[in-house]
Formats: C-alpha cells, structure tokens, sequence
C-alpha cells in the first residue's frame, strides 16, 4: 500500500487563539471562585424543594452513545456561563472547525489532525466537512482503500486455523488502544484466537509469552507508526529471532511477520512484505481507528470495527456541530479547565464499574497526559497556569478496596469520573446490580459525606465532586463514542489552554540518554555523569 502524500495543502491557518489567561472571562471566572468557589456545596445545590431535579435535568445530557450527569460538578450556571464565554474568547469554535478542515493544527510538526476522517463513513463523503480540500479527498479515498485492505487481511486472519496467537508489539498509541478495545470488546471475540500485547522492553514480558507459543501457530504484528521506536524495535527482533531458531522457515517470515507503520520502507527493511500504511496526520495516541486496530479487527471481526468506527462518527457529528452549551465534550472540558485551574486539584481519579473498561485509565493517561502535558503556548511562551491533571483509576469496585479512603477523607479534592453500562455483557446471576449500585452508592457518598461529631476518624466531609457517564452496553459503537467523547475533551482543553495537544517532544530527552547510558552499562564508563547517576551505574554493573 502506498504512502500518500500526507503533507496539508498550504491555507490560511495560523494559531490565533487567545490564551487563555488574557481572556475577560478567565479574570470574572477568577473572581468569582475567590467569592464563591469555595463555599460552594452541592448538598446546598440538590437542597431546594425539587430535590435538585431541575439541576440534575440542567446538567445532565445525552450524546451519541453516552448519557452524561455533571450535576454533581462543582458548578453552577453562572460558571458554566463563564465558561461557555471562555470557551468563545479563545476561539474553541474556529479552532474545532481548523481540525475539521484539516488545518495544520500540529503546527511544531507542521501537520494536520485528521484521526476523525479515520471513522468518516465512505457514504458520506467529505463533502460535509466544512472545509472539504482536495488534501481531505484524496486522504479520504486513501483511508477507505486502506480500511477495506485491512479488514480484508483481519478476515483472512480469523479463517486461518493455523493461526491461533496473535502477538501485536507496540509500545504507546501502537499498545493501549488495541489492548485497551480487545478487552472492552472480548464478548465479540472470536473464541479460536488469542491476542496477545507486548509492549515493555522489558525482556520478561516478552519472553515469559513466547514460552506460551508455536511459531507455526503464531502472527507478529509490528505496530509502530515510526518504525524506530526502541522499545518494539527491540521486542520485534526477538520475535524473529525466537521464530527462527524454534525452526521457523527464513521464507515463512512473511506469513508471520506484518508491519502496521507510516514507515513503509523501515518495514521492508525489517524483511516485511505485509505491510498496512497510515499517514502522519494520525497522531499516535489517536491511531487505534487505523491499521494500529488489527488486532481488534481480528478479535471482533470486520462489522464489528465499522461499527467501533460508526460510534466515534457519531461523537465527531456531536462536536462538530451540537452547540457549546449542549456539546459534552465541551462540558467536561470547561469542568477539567474550572477544577484545574480555578479549585486547583491536581488529578482526577477514572473509575470504570466494568471489567471490561479495565485499561481505559491506562490509555486516557497517555491520552491526556501526553498530549496536554505541557508547559508552553503555542507560540513557545511559557505558561503561568497548570494543563493537564495527573488522570489515574483502576476499576471499580476493585478501587474502593484502595485508593478510595483518599477520595472520601483525604484533605485533596480529586473528582472521580464514573462510567457504567446499563446492561452487563457477560455476566453472573445478581452480580451487575451490585456492581451499579456500589458506582450510585461511591457518588452518592462523596457527594453527601457523614457527620460523626464523636469520632472525627469516621466524618466524612462530603462535598466531593464526581461525573457519571453511563452506556447502554459495552457495544463496539458506545465504545467508539466513549474514546471519541475524551478524544474531543483533551481537544477543547488544549485549545483553551493556547497549547499544541499532538506533539510530545517531551518524551525524547529519556530516549536519547538512555541510548548514552546503554554502552556506559556495559563498559563501566561514568565520566562526566552526575554522582547519582554514576552511583547507580556502578551499582548495577
Ligand atoms: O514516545 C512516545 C511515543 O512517540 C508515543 O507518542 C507513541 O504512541 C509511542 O511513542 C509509540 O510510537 P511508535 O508508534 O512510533 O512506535
């Protein structure tokens, strides 16, 4: 498959966002939460004689795929009319649309963003975007071609009964959306194949699954948008060379050996005929709807990843065109920008009641912490206000068995994001109602809290903020909503924080002196290092 030539057509975009700080609104929204942020208490806000109805009707909504409740946000009308009115003062909307039309928006890189067109359904065409460039339509042709190739490889796959393992080895966006998705989805797995996801370099991870396979019985994808990444670089000659000495066949490296990669020419080089292509418009972290979604492809088959890709369209629909006050990738954004900036929490906790959203804390980290981890505007100024928060969370309930104390007594404010499903997939008799009504009890009592005037130890002071976010079932379409809804989220926030959200220069400095210090590990070389580092050093030769 060839790659095209992804460069944007030159237009008349330039960054012309207005930080945020500079903004009317950010300096009334800092009034207003050094009068009233503080003493804000939503036991106060749900007190009047509808019980809060009005502001659960007010701050609840349903997108595409996803019903959403902000009412236990701290937040009233009048902040979210600040800021609904930052939004406007920094160019949310003008900048949305330059995503749209495929502006270079990743303007270090001098690319444009356009993971959307990934899930463009052919029949309608990119005759709806606003902007539709002769740059969109031939990436549009590019992406269907390459979509029909690659489901076609993904049925291949699931007809061949020889293979029953498959191996995916990416690290980053080339990992945790497929890994993430195979579990979300593993009701519709074809039952005759494992997948398998290595990411670490380090050894056992690999090394430790490799005794658990037959290289007749087992395909390797190379999943790496560079093609130079250490990490799989490294896992992926391993594979070969393990394939190889356990018998395997110099000529059966093709059957077993496939690249998904920008990289055409590393992956020829690598020795690998089959070879599924993307552009440098998908940003990493953004990849899982292109040839980076094989494996889930694989596992669901190829209706199953149309409709993965249908429910992330629908969500683009819902952003590109809901207005701002009824848009809920806005809304949760304006909410992270409130908690971040104005109450100052540095983290918020994501607590999926379901098994199977079980890594999705793991891929909004790098969703969120890469792209919005950074600390200069677009013009390279420094920022004199906090971006991204720390994003963690572990399942619920496992959760509650942990960290949850520290939300309900600890002194830092760390709102939770729940998100359920109406209806189990698998599951054991009784077991989903137990699970649902431990996420509405968990809300419910960090919002209420408890007073114990005899024992301090068991007070809870209440007050603490939680959104809930619930799909109808853990269906390929609300899957594909629910990455697009915190896809879009990380966009507006990035807008509004005057920030490039698809870059991450701030992961190469690490990879860089790690190349430095692997020879010095070997050669017991320490000169010119600091004392710790050589310390170490010397500690671990
Ligand atoms: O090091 C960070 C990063 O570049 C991520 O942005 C990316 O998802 C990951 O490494 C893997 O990169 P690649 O797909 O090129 O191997």
């Amino acid at each position: 498959m060839s790659r095209p030539d992804a460069s944007p057509a030159p237009g008349p975009w330039r960054d012309a966002r207005t930080r945020c700080d500079r903004t009317r609104a950010w300096g009334l929204l800092v009034a207003q939460h050094r009068q009233a942020g503080c003493a804000f208490d939503l036991r106060a806000a749900f007190a009047g004689q509808d019980g809060g109805a009005a502001r659960v009707a007010h701050f609840s909504q349903q997108a595409p795929h996803v019903y959403a409740d902000l009412s236990r946000s701290l937040i009233d009308a009048h902040v979210e009319a600040l800021l609904l009115q930052l939004a406007r003062e920094c160019g949310v909307e003008a900048h949305r649309d330059a995503l749209f039309a495929g502006q270079p928006i990743n303007h270090t890189e001098q690319r444009a963003v356009m993971h959307w067109l990934l899930r463009n359904p052919a029949s309608v065409g990119v005759e709806q975007a606003q902007v539709a460039t002769n740059f969109i339509v031939q990436a549009a042709g590019e992406v269907h071609a390459t979509l029909d190739a690659m489901l076609g490889l993904a049925e291949q796959v699931r007809q061949d009964d020889a293979i029953t393992d498959i191996v995916n080895i990416g690290i980053g966006g080339s990992d945790l959306g497929p890994s993430m998705a195979v579990k979300a989805l593993d009701d519709l797995r074809l039952h005759a194949k494992r997948l398998h996801f290595v990411s670490n370099v380090d050894g056992m991870e690999l090394g430790s699954l490799l005794r658990t396979l037959q290289p007749e019985n087992t395909l390797f994808l190379i999943a790496s948008k560079t093609f130079t990444t250490a990490e799989t670089m490294t896992n992926a000659q391993a594979a070969r060379a393990w394939f190889l000495a356990q018998g395997g066949r110099q000529q059966d490296l093709a059957r077993h050996f496939w690249a998904l990669t920008t990289n055409l020419e590393a992956a020829a080089q690598f020795g690998i005929t089959t070879t599924l292509g993307f552009w440098d418009w998908v940003g990493g972290r953004y990849s899982l709807w292109s040839a980076i979604g094989l494996p889930i492809a694989i596992a669901v088959g190829a209706e199953n990843f149309r409709a993965l890709l249908a429910g992330a369209h629908a969500m683009d629909e819902h952003f590109r065109s809901a207005p701002l006050e009824r848009n809920l990738p806005v809304r949760l954004a304006l909410l992270d920008v409130w908690y971040r900036n104005f109450h100052g929490f540095a983290s918020r906790c994501v607590a999926p009641y379901s098994h199977g959203l079980r890594r999705l804390p793991a891929y909004l980290q790098q969703l969120e912490m890469e792209s919005n981890g950074k600390g200069v505007d677009a013009s390279g100024e420094p920022l004199p206000y906090a971006t991204a928060p720390v994003v963690w969370g572990e399942p619920g309930t496992n959760g509650q068995h942990a960290f949850f104390q520290m939300i309900h007594q600890g002194p830092d404010v760390i709102p939770v994001e729940f998100i359920a499903l109406r209806r189990p997939g698998r599951d054991l008799p009784g077991q989903h109602p137990r699970l649902l009504a431990n996420a509405l009890a968990q809300a419910q009592a960090l919002m209420q809290g408890r007073a114990s005037p005899d024992n301090p130890h068991r007070a809870f002071a209440g007050n603490r903020p939680s959104t809930f976010l619930l799909l109808d079932a853990l269906t390929p379409e609300a899957l594909g909503a629910l990455i697009a809804l915190y896809e879009h989220r990380v966009f507006v926030c990035g807008a509004i924080w005057g920030i490039n959200s698809f870059d991450q220069w701030g992961v190469e400095l690490g990879k860089v002196l790690a190349q430095g210090l692997e020879s010095r590990l070997a050669s017991g070389d320490c000169t010119g290092l600091d004392a710790s580092t050589a310390g170490l050093l010397a500690q671990l030769r």
